[in-house]
């Protein structure tokens, strides 16, 4: 009896579990995950839509704040938008501070609560691209050319629109022998010029690089290989 009734219990709650799970995916209009991504310096808010049902026919509002300011201001050019993005690079200029956006569905004459995205602040969050990479051949050695990536377009009315001005970097730099098939670093450290010497002139090298922040402790991406 007792085992019976504790069946049923579970079964009651099961159900109710089911119940509660399943009710919001049919008519959940609110945006999921929002959230910033941002690359060197390019920051675009994304979201997805409350439910897969609602995808289609929604158009989405958008608004933004920096961290500590009452009012809400409206981005124009995401107000009424079908698209699940929306670029916030000129509203969150300060790279130090922190910025909050939120965005929330209309469809059918219906509008969803805003949604939220975390605290944002774009100095620590944002992801660097690989360095652009030159190679020059001098000889019998190697000359890399490293360059940092770029702030984007609004900073270039100033000077300081390297990465190398808001963060210690530190480049790594990787030699493959292709005859040998053999990848190895050939450098680490803050020059932007490295020169690689003791190549042997029968095996074709290719170089990659990467840009590591020490004091994030993240480093980018490699960049593309560049053979001589
Ligand atoms: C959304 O629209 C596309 C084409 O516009 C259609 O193929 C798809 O079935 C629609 N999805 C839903 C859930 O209505
Ligand atoms: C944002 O837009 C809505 C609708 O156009 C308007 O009612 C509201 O006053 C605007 N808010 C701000 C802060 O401009
Ligand atoms: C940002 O501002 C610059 C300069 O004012 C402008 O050219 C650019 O189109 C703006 N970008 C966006 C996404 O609003
Ligand atoms: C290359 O080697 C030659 C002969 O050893 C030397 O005269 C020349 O200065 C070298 N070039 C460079 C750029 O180091
Ligand atoms: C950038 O700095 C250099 C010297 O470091 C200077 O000659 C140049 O005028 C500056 N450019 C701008 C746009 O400020
Ligand atoms: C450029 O960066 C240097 C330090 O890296 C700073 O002293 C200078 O004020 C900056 N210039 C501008 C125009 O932001």
């Amino acid at each position: 009896m007792m085992l019976k009734l504790y069946f049923l219990g579970f079964l009651i709650r099961s159900f109710l579990t089911i119940g509660i799970e399943t009710q919001p995916a049919h008519g959940s209009l609110k945006p999921r995950n929002v959230q910033f991504q941002s690359r060197n310096f390019h920051n675009i808010l994304r979201w997805q839509p409350g439910s897969f049902l609602t995808r289609n026919g929604s158009i989405y509002f958008v608004q933004y704040k920096m961290y500590g300011e009452r009012q809400w201001k409206n981005k124009t050019d995401c107000w009424g938008t079908p698209a699940l993005f929306c670029d916030l690079t000129n509203e969150t200029l300060n790279l130090y501070e922190p910025y909050y956006g939120r965005v929330k569905t209309a469809r059918a004459g219906s509008y969803s609560a805003w949604s939220r995205t975390p605290r944002f602040t774009p100095w620590w969050e944002t992801k660097l691209d690989p360095p652009a990479v030159t190679t020059v051949q001098v000889n019998g050695s190697l000359l890399v050319l490293l360059r940092a990536p770029e702030l984007p377009y609004r900073a270039q009315n100033g000077n300081n629109t390297s990465m190398e001005n808001y963060y210690d970097l530190v480049y790594r730099v990787f030699i493959i022998d292709n005859l040998l098939e053999k990848e190895q670093k050939a450098y680490e450290g803050t020059q932007r010029i490295v020169q690689i010497e003791g190549l042997t002139p029968r095996s074709g090298y290719c170089i990659m690089a990467e840009i590591y922040q020490p004091v994030l402790g993240r480093k980018s991406p490699r960049s593309e290989r560049r053979c001589v």
